[in-house]
C-alpha cells in the first residue's frame, strides 16, 4: 500500500510517499530555517504563507521522484496535530482537496506518533510494545507505544521543550536558530560540571518533564555574567547545560523503563540527534539490557516520509477522516 503525505506542523514543508509503512519512495522537505532565522525563532505567519507556497511543488516532486501519479498512491495522509495551528491547515486543507479530487481515504496523522514511526523507516525489526521518547523543538513526550495505533502518553512537558530550551540558549550566545546541532558540538569541548544547572522534577508526576527553570537558570547565568563584563565559556555552557537535559531524560527513562517493564525503547524527534543524549541513552539501556533504537540522523527532524509511515498503520486499524478534518494545535496527555 502507498501512503502520499503531508507534513506542515512547523517550519519544514515536506509531501512523501512510503510503501507498506516501511519503504521510503520519495521524500521532499523544504526547510523555512534561512526566513526565519533573521528573527531568532519561528514566525507562525511567515511560516503558513511559505507552506502554502511550497506544498503543491513538493508534492508533485515526491510524485515525479517516485515515477507515480495521483491516482497509483492509495491514500493520502496528513498531520493533523499538534503544531502552529496556521501551519498545519496549509497542509490539511491540502490533503482535504487532494483526496476529495482524487476519491482517496483521507488519514489524520499525530505529528508525535509521526516522529516514533520514523523509526519504523529505517529498523525493519522493530515493531510495538515499547517505550518511546519523542523529544523536538515544540514536544517532550514519552510513551508506552502498546501497538501501531495504541498510545499511552504518560510523561509531557509542562512547560518548555527540550529543543526550545536548547534553541534559547544557543541564540544567548549568539548562536543562530536553531542552535541544537552547535551546541551539541560546542558541548564536547566543554566541562559537563562546570555550572551546576537545576534538574527539575515534577511533584507527583515522575515521567513528566520541565525544561522552563533550567532555560531560566541558563539564560540568568549568562546575563549576569554579561552584566558584570565577565567572559563566559560557552563549550562548558553548553556541556553543563546539555548534562542537565541528558540527567532528566535519564531520569525519566529509568523510572519508566521499571516500571512498565517495556520490551525496547525508542528515540525520536529533532533533539534525539543530540550526540550526548544518544550516548547517555544507550548506556542506560545496556544497563537495563533493553534494546534501543534510535532514527537515523536524517529522519530526526520533521519529514513527510515519518507520517506516511505512521498513516500507514492508522489505515490499517480502520482510522480514517474525512472533509470535516479540522487542524489541532494541541499535544496532552489525553489525546492522540
Ligand atoms: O523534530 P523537529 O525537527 O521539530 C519539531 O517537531 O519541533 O526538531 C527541531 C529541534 C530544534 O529545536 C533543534 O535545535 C533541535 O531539534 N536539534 C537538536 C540537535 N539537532 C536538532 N537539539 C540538540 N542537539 C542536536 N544535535
Ligand atoms: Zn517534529
Amino acid at each position: 500500500m502507498k501512503i502520499l503525505a503531508l507534513e506542515s506542523s512547523c517550519d519544514e514543508t515536506s509531501a512523501a510517499i512510503v510503501e507498506d509503512g516501511r519503504r521510503i519512495l520519495s521524500c521532499k522537505i523544504l526547510s523555512q530555517i534561512e526566513m526565519h532565522k533573521r528573527f531568532g525563532g519561528v514566525v507562525p505567519e511567515i511560516a503558513s504563507r511559505a507552506h502554502t507556497e511550497a506544498v503543491s511543488t513538493l508534492t508533485r516532486g515526491a510524485l515525479e521522484e517516485a515515477k507515480l501519479n495521483v491516482e497509483d498512491v492509495d491514500a493520502i495522509a496528513v498531520t493533523y496535530r499538534p503544531g502552529l495551528v496556521g501551519a498545519l491547515l496549509v497542509g490539511v486543507n491540502f490533503a482535504k482537496a487532494l483526496a476529495y479530487a482524487s476519491g482517496k481515504p483521507l488519514i489524520a496523522v499525530n505529528h508525535i506518533r509521526g516522529h516514533v514511526a520514523s523509526n519504523y523507516l529505517c529498523h525493519p525489526d522493530l515493531k510495538p510494545p515499547f517505550l518511546a521518547l519523542v523529544i523536538s523543538g515544540g514536544h517532550t513526550s514519552l510513551m508506552m507505544v502498546n501497538s501501531y495505533t495504541g498510545y499511552e502518553t504518560v510523561g509531557i512537558t509542562r512547560d518548555d521543550a527540550a529543543g526550545e530550551a536548547f534553541d534559547k540558549i544557543a541564540r544567548v550566545m549568539g548562536i543562530g536558530y536553531p542552535g541544537g546541532a552547535e551546541m551539541d558540538a560546542l558541548a564536547k569541548a566543554g566541562n559537563k560540571k562546570a555550572i551546576p544547572f537545576p534538574r527539575a522534577v515534577v511533584k507527583d508526576a515522575p515521567y513528566d518533564f520541565s525544561y522552563s527553570g533550567l532555560k531560566t537558570a541558563a539564560v540568568n547565568y549568562l546575563h549576569t555574567a554579561s552584566q558584570k563584563g565577565e567572559e563566559i565559556n560557552r563549550a562548558d555552557v553548553a556541556a553543563s547545560f546539555t548534562a542537565a537535559v541528558c540527567d532528566t531524560i535519564e531520569n525519566r527513562l529509568s523510572h519508566a523503563i521499571s516500571d512498565f517493564n517495556p520490551p525496547a525503547l525508542v528515540l525520536a524527534g529533532g533533539v534525539s540527534a543530540n550526540s550526548h543524549i544518544r550516548e547517555t541513552v544507550k548506556k542506560l539501556a545496556d544497563s537495563k539490557n533493553i534494546p534501543l533504537y534510535l532514527p537515523q540522523l536524517s529522519l530526526c527532524g520533521d519529514n513527510g516520509a515519518m507520517i506516511a509511515s505512521q498513516g500507514y498503520y492508522e489505515i490499517l486499524s480502520g482510522n480514517t477522516s474525512d472533509i470535516t478534518l479540522n487542524a489541532n494545535p494541541v499535544n496532552d496527555k489525553f489525546v492522540n
